[in-house]
């Protein structure tokens, strides 16, 4: 299906990313339908999308009008058929794992016609493998969002072999039409965001470990000298460490390379449930922090 074609947007998950992905879309003037198991987080989502929505017209990014517009663009449904029916796009950001994005997605490919384009918001698993479940595994792709999502600039567009020309350009194209700078990246571990991201963080972690300075150094090294907006130890409490050990793991495992090996400090501080902001403690300590 060409992006022109694609008039409606189904979003599966309404957590973290899957609000904010509803949000985008909904504000690039696609009809979104937003769809969870739980209807408490299709609540929340609505809260969440209104507050960043509010917090945009404050700021002066965003009108009245298109605040009223957005919010028009989306309807929230707990049932998965009536959510897919007659969408051109479905995004999948339902929680990590291969059975699950598997099986909503060959139930997905019985719900929309056969030109409608699937594609998954998966941050680690393999596009070909969570293709393997459907009929038409050419219509599958990775469109990899970063959190938040109304604010990050990125997107990686994730392309397995068997992905059909047509899906990828609509999917470079809703990615545009979304205020997006889209990237192609081949379906690999990591893919390029988090393989390289990563591995500037555990490299912090070890210096860290090794004495060569202390954490608000080592941030300030990149910060002020690389021109990254934020280090790497203050990042990686900002994702949480957990999050970030098991991605370390996950790269370990399927690309060996000793750069991928989690550093002692990250087991021992997710040991210790030190786990960044979200736990007030992590690589600093935030006595503010919910
Ligand atoms: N959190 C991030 O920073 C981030 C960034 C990029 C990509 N991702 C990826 O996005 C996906 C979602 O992550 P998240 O952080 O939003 O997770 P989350 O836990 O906040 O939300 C997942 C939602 O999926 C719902 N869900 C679970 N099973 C379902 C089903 N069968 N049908 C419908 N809804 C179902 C849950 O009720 C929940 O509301 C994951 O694949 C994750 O790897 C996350």
């Amino acid at each position: 299906m060409h992006e022109t074609q694609i008039e409606k947007v189904a979003v599966i998950g309404a957590g973290t990313m899957g609000h904010g992905i509803a949000q985008v879309a909904a504000q690039s003037d696609y009809r979104v339908t937003l769809t969870d198991l739980d209807p408490q987080a299709l609540e929340r989502a609505q809260r969440k999308i209104a507050a960043n929505l509010d917090k945009g017209v404050a700021r002066g990014k965003l009108s009245e009008e298109h605040r009223a517009k957005t919010l028009a663009n989306i309807s929230i449904s707990s049932n998965s058929s009536e959510a897919l029916s007659g969408s051109g796009l479905v995004i999948e950001a339902v929680s990590e794992s291969l059975a699950l994005k598997q099986k909503i997605f060959s139930a997905a490919e019985a719900l929309v016609a056969p030109t409608t384009i699937l594609a998954s918001n998966t941050s680690s698993l393999s596009l070909a493998a969570i293709a393997e479940s459907l009929e038409h595994p050419q219509r599958l792709i990775g469109m990899h969002f970063f959190n938040p999502v109304h604010i990050m600039q990125l997107l990686e567009i994730v392309v397995h072999d068997r992905v059909s020309p047509a899906c990828r350009e609509a999917a470079l194209a809703v990615a545009r039409r979304m205020g997006k700078e889209p990237i192609v990246v081949k379906d690999s571990p990591g893919f390029a965001s988090s393989r390289l991201g990563v591995v500037l963080g555990l490299e912090a972690m070890r210096m860290l470990e090794q004495g060569v300075a202390d954490a608000a150094a080592i941030d300030t090294a990149m910060e002020l000298g690389y021109k990254h907006p934020m280090g790497p130890l203050k990042l990686t409490d900002h994702v949480g460490l957990d999050v970030r050990l098991a991605i370390a793991e996950h790269l370990h495992r399927e690309l060996g390379g000793d750069q991928y090996a989690p550093p002692q400090i990250l087991r021992d501080k997710v040991a210790r449930n030190e786990l960044g902001r979200k736990t007030k403690k992590g690589f600093y300590d935030y006595g503010d922090a919910e």
